[in-house]
């Protein structure tokens, strides 16, 4: 018998208003990989996130996750079926500390910590986890760009999830801030945490992703590996802007 796909995206549409985000897209994500979304800004890499996290239901489309039919769930119901994501706009609370956020997002969700102990004690794991132990007491409105994308990881594994989505957590990043980061999401997938990611930093893609899922004007354009997707000659024109010639210039 065929495995049942982790995630499973069947022919999704968004329309806002006069705009059509995303159109017919449809793929599957088998559980314990990484898998890439990326595309040009505007492509609809976002919308698709929303719509899966239920931020907002699809127009039209159904998504399974583990074979349930998660089309019309809502977002406070996800961290339940063990599914966390971060927003390529960091939401932390400002005004608390790293130790406090984190202790927050451990009250959520199917592992819903029991009480204050429990709570504290599954933040410092995660501080010492993800890096951020040394900078547990800084509010976190007073943390550079890394580090406030590190905590965005840190809260969303603070509800010990299956699947994470994360939005462009590398954005903005250094390069060798950018390979620290490579290295935590690795490390969170290899803690049996399966991973779909945005990201811009090609770089990052080709080193974390098995799989990736090219999207252009809202349609899927290409999906593949790394290497067969950079080699698709529609994908560099549209995605890279350029010919293939041009590439091996
Ligand atoms: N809530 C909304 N209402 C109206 N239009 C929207 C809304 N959200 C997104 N859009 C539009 O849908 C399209 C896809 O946006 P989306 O944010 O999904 O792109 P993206 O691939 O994530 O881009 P980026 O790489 O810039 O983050 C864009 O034209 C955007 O302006
Ligand atoms: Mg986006």
């Amino acid at each position: 018998m065929a495995e049942v796909p982790m995630l499973e995206v069947q022919n999704i549409t968004k329309r806002f208003k006069g705009l059509t985000a995303v159109k017919n897209v449809s793929f599957s994500i088998k559980q314990g990989g990484i898998t890439g979304m990326i595309g040009p800004n505007g492509a609809g890499k976002s919308t698709t996130f929303n719509m899966i996290c239920g931020y907002y239901p699809p127009t039209e489309g159904k998504i399974f996750y583990k074979g349930e039919d998660i089309t019309e769930k809502k977002a406070f119901e996800y961290t339940n079926m063990k599914i966390a994501r971060t927003f390529q706009i960091m939401k932390p609370l400002k005004n608390l500390s790293v130790l406090d956020n984190v202790i927050a997002s451990s009250y959520f969700g199917h592992a819903g910590a029991k009480n204050a102990k429990e709570a504290r004690e599954r933040a410092m794991d995660v501080l010492q986890f993800t890096g951020l132990f040394e900078k547990r007491h800084v509010l976190s409105k007073d943390m550079g760009t890394p580090d406030q994308k590190r905590l965005e990881m840190a809260r969303a594994l603070a509800t010990k999830p299956e699947m994470l989505f994360l939005d462009e957590n590398m954005a903005g990043l250094n390069p060798a801030e950018t390979e620290e980061a490579i290295h935590l999401i690795r490390k969170i997938n290899e803690s049996g945490v399966t991973i779909l990611l945005i990201e811009h930093i090609m770089q990052a893609v080709v080193s974390l992703c098995e799989e990736v899922i090219v999207l252009h004007h809202g349609e899927k354009i290409a999906e593949g590996t790394p290497e067969q997707v950079m080699n698709d000659p529609y994908v560099m024109e549209v995605y890279l802007g350029m010919k293939k010639e041009d590439a091996h210039a």
